[in-house]
């Protein structure tokens, strides 16, 4: 079948920017995008494109081309359903909150949703991608519920996870590693593959579009998560030897990354990963190894889990432990509050922990980040829960300003890699400090001679401090 109407459910980080380009590099292809949020569709509909809800370097811009044209952002969900031909599902599957595999265990209520909307809807034959991270052997529940609950017609489940890192989306898509289409290998599933694969082949090579069965799609997607993010807590966990040993954690990763089994990437030591992803997809792994009895599996991956958390609060108590020990009534500064650049997604930033940490031994948080909104930031530390709303406006403040944000701080925390932040003008930052002025870099991008030059007490990760 060739596709000509698609419609995507779930208007958030990934099927936003995904259907964006798939609109851009496939102008006969009507692609809509669904969500029930309206406030959401209203944003990616916004006269102004720089208003869109996603920040993305080159969003706009793509968004910009397309919509209109080919691609549309809609809350009428049963129509679009109704008009495509290929559906993807790219709403949330955030950690369980509650009952049975709570902290652990993928939420799949809006998933079961979409399935049940889109089995009452459809009267002709469609085809059901997966485009959310799900467990795996979900698509067999998705089948289970689109065959008893529709309207007698033929479903072909696709999973086709989605690789893309937020900051670099756009670059991620128009040139993919690979892209992964799992199904079912019968006939007709084949079929379903061939008319994804001959979406995405418009401009990916197709020796980079890789076709599995279903499960081993599913799982390759958690599969990826967790190795990328044990390499993040491998080279973490040795941050800290370094510290002790006079080794730097830099040297060390360049040293072992330029050994090609090894390579280079995600060897940089940091606060800690965040982002929606890397958590959640290693718990689910977690959790899905636990209930088919297989413990040693469960634990080995929740150890990249416990050194991610170590790592945060090591920061934290690093913070404290240079201020005399004690940081009640100190102000300190955050420099950043997304998980990573480019980005104004917060979703697990280690920047929240790092700051509940420090309201908790009564010090005075105020934070800069050049695109996260002073509302998500209060959200944020409000959904953990550790004290009122009330109280956390009191203690902590959220300034539009760099330099105002360092104002009379005893202590300067890095937690996002913001390229600004490395070409503020720290000598004039230094000055309206309190002395001694400490800088703790949770990023390791700051010129540490230089800020030494200037007088400021530096400590980075995975390197002794040598003030
Ligand atoms: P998101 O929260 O930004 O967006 C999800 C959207 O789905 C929300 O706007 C929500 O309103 C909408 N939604 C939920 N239920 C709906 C329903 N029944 N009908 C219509 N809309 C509905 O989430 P995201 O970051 O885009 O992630 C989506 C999925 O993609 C997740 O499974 C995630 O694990 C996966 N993923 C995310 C990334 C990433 O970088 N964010 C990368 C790869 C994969
Ligand atoms: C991740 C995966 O990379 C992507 O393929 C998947 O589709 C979604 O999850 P994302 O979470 O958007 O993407 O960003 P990523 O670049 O992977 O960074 C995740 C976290 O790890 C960030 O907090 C980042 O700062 C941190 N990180 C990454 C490090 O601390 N060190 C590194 O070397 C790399």
């Amino acid at each position: 079948m060739k596709v000509q109407n698609i419609c995507c459910i779930g208007a958030g980080y990934v099927g936003g920017p995904t259907m964006a380009v798939i609109a851009k590099k496939c102008p006969d292809i009507k692609v809509t995008v669904v969500d029930i949020n309206e406030a959401r569709i209203a944003a990616w509909n916004d006269e102004n494109v720089e208003n869109i809800p996603v920040y993305e370097p080159g969003l706009p811009q793509v968004v910009a081309e397309a919509r209109g044209r080919n691609l549309f952002f809609s809350t009428d969900v049963d129509k679009a359903i109704d008009e495509a031909q290929m559906i993807f599902i790219s709403v949330n599957t955030p950690t369980k909150t509650y009952g049975e595999g709570k902290g652990q265990a993928a939420d799949l209520k809006w998933i079961e949703l979409c399935a049940r909307q889109i089995a009452r809807v459809a009267k002709e034959k469609k085809i059901v991608v997966e485009k959310s991270t799900l467990p795996v052997r979900t698509a067999s529940a998705l089948k289970d519920i689109l065959e008893h609950t529709g309207n007698g017609i033929n479903f072909q489940i696709l999973s086709n996870p989605e690789f893309l890192a937020e900051g670099t989306a756009v670059e991620d898509l128009m040139a993919p590693d690979r892209v992964l289409i799992g199904g079912d290998q019968s006939e007709e599933g084949l079929s379903a593959i061939n008319s994804l694969v001959e979406v995405y082949a418009r401009w990916v090579p197709r020796e980079r579009i890789l076709t599995t069965n279903v499960w081993s799609s599913e799982l390759s997607k958690l599969t990826a998560n967790a190795f990328l993010a044990q390499r993040v807590s491998s080279i973490n966990s040795l941050s800290e030897l370094c510290e002790h040993t006079e080794a730097d954690v830099n040297e060390v990763s360049r040293a072992i990354g330029t050994d090609s089994r090894i390579g280079p990437k995600f060897l940089k030591a940091s606060v800690g990963f965040g982002g929606s992803c890397f958590q959640k997809d290693i718990l689910n792994l977690v959790y899905i190894s636990r209930s088919y009895g297989l413990d040693e599996v469960a634990d080995y991956w929740e150890q990249v889990i416990i050194m991610n958390d170590h790592q945060k609060k090591r920061f934290a108590k690093k913070i404290i432990k240079n201020l005399y020990n004690t940081v009640s009534g100190k102000k300190i500064a955050f420099l950043g509050w997304a998980f990573k650049k480019d980005t104004n997604d917060t979703r697990e930033s280690a920047a929240i922990y790092v700051a509940d940490h420090l309201l908790n031994e009564q010090s005075k948080v105020s934070v800069f980040d050049p695109k996260v909104t002073e509302q998500q930031i209060y959200s944020d530390l409000d959904y953990l829960g550790s004290r009122s709303s009330e109280e956390n406006k009191e203690s902590l403040t959220v300034v539009k300003d760099p330099y105002k944000v360092c104002n009379g701080a005893h202590a300067i925390a890095v937690l996002t890699e913001w390229d600004e932040f490395k070409t503020y003008d720290w000598q004039k930052i230094y000055d309206n400090m309190l002395k001694p002025a400490h800088v703790f870099d949770g990023r390791n991008i700051m010129d540490k001679k230089a800020l030494q030059n200037i007088g400021f007490q530096v400590h980075s990760i995975g390197s002794a401090d040598d003030n």
